[in-house]
């Protein structure tokens, strides 16, 4: 399926049969995963930032949000209560918070995987390579290291400065390490084209990921852009089933934001191209302060109890809620 020709892409891209694509990238994904549904359980346990990307409501600069840190114990109980609950893969999630020491995320990462036979992945930002090295021997399964846009100048303009090659870098390092290793953008950035969407489809192919994720944007009020429009939800699901048909094997979630936007917009992601949800198993009391975009987290959204919720959704399409941890299945086959 590599032998798309980039025309093609963009001829995908600007809706030239968004029936057949939805269409090809489901069967595909049906080909690979057959029912299954790998689910991933987010503890969000941090929204303290140090860093100021231009579309996050978490950046530093923000002062309208209620900040708050978990401290083990709930950490540790709410990745529990998720994986009882059937969910194969524990996510631990933050901004760039460097007040959680290296020992003490080790520390949480080894109780999760003494107790639990889970895998864990790490979406912690921009650490060093010793840290990440540290974890892994800790038991960290996989790292979520998004790119967000491929092109180095509009990486550190919506980045406030921060260099794409540094964080390509970061990308490559926890591979060599061993980890699972995901990417992925925001499709609909200001000042996007298809062109430019094409351009990331195809470097974040190249790249060989575990996991791929696109998700619309979505402007949010405390941030310098919040008068840009939301992304539009059709050019995800063309993104992500792009990158289904390109990386047939790679873990593709149907991401929270096509909720944000659409009703059962993660749930339509499921019937084209998506193998993966990834409910918020966050404390509901602190759910709605990860407050990436409006809508991110609305507690109606993942409810009490996010993977119950998720695995009703998944059924409700005929699929199965796999509780397997979910590996690539490009490292089974190599
Ligand atoms: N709209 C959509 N997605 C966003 N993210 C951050 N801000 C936005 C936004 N305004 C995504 C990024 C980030 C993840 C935590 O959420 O991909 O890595
Ligand atoms: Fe922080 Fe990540 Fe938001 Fe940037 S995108 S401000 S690094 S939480």
């Amino acid at each position: 399926m590599r032998d798309f020709s980039e025309d093609k892409i963009l001829a995908y891209l600007n809706g030239c049969n968004d029936n057949e694509l939805f269409k090809l990238a489901d069967k595909l994904c049906r080909a690979e995963f057959l029912d299954q549904v790998y689910l991933r359980a987010i503890v969000e346990f941090s929204n303290f930032c140090n860093k100021k990307c231009k579309y996050c409501g978490l950046r530093a600069l923000n002062s309208e949000i209620t900040r708050y840190r978990l401290d083990d114990q709930t950490i540790i109980a709410a990745a529990s209560l998720a994986a009882l609950n059937g969910a194969g893969t524990i996510v631990l999630q933050s901004g760039d918070d460097f007040s959680y020491s290296t020992e003490r995320i080790g520390e949480i990462v080894r109780n999760i995987k003494r107790q639990h036979d889970v895998a864990v992945t790490l979406s912690v930002g921009d650490r060093g390579i010793d840290e990440y090295e540290y974890w892994f021997r800790c038991g960290a399964d996989r790292c979520l290291i998004k790119l967000e846009t491929t092109d180095p100048d509009i990486y550190q303009d919506i980045r406030c400065g921060e260099s794409f090659a540094e964080r390509l870098r970061l990308v490559k390092g926890v591979k060599e390490i061993g980890y699972e290793v995901g990417a992925g953008i925001i499709t609909g950035l200001p000042g996007y084209t298809p062109e430019s969407l094409l351009q990331d489809i195809l470097f974040l192919t190249s790249l060989e990921l575990d996991m791929i994720a696109a998700g619309p944007f979505i402007p949010h009020p405390e941030t310098p852009f919040s008068s840009s429009p939301s992304g539009d939800t059709n050019m995800a699901y063309r993104v992500t089933a792009l990158l289904r048909l390109l990386n047939q094997s790679a873990n593709i979630p149907a991401t929270s934001a096509l909720d944000s936007l659409i009703d059962d917009g993660r749930k339509i992601g499921l019937t084209r191209g998506c193998n993966v949800i990834m409910p918020s198993v966050t404390p509901t009391a602190n759910r709605a302060d990860y407050n990436i975009y409006p809508g991110k987290n609305a507690v109606s959204l993942d409810g009490d109890n996010g993977v119950v919720e998720a695995k009703d959704m998944i059924r409700s399409l005929n699929l199965v809620p796999s509780a397997s941890k979910g590996f690539s299945n490009k490292k089974v086959s190599t």
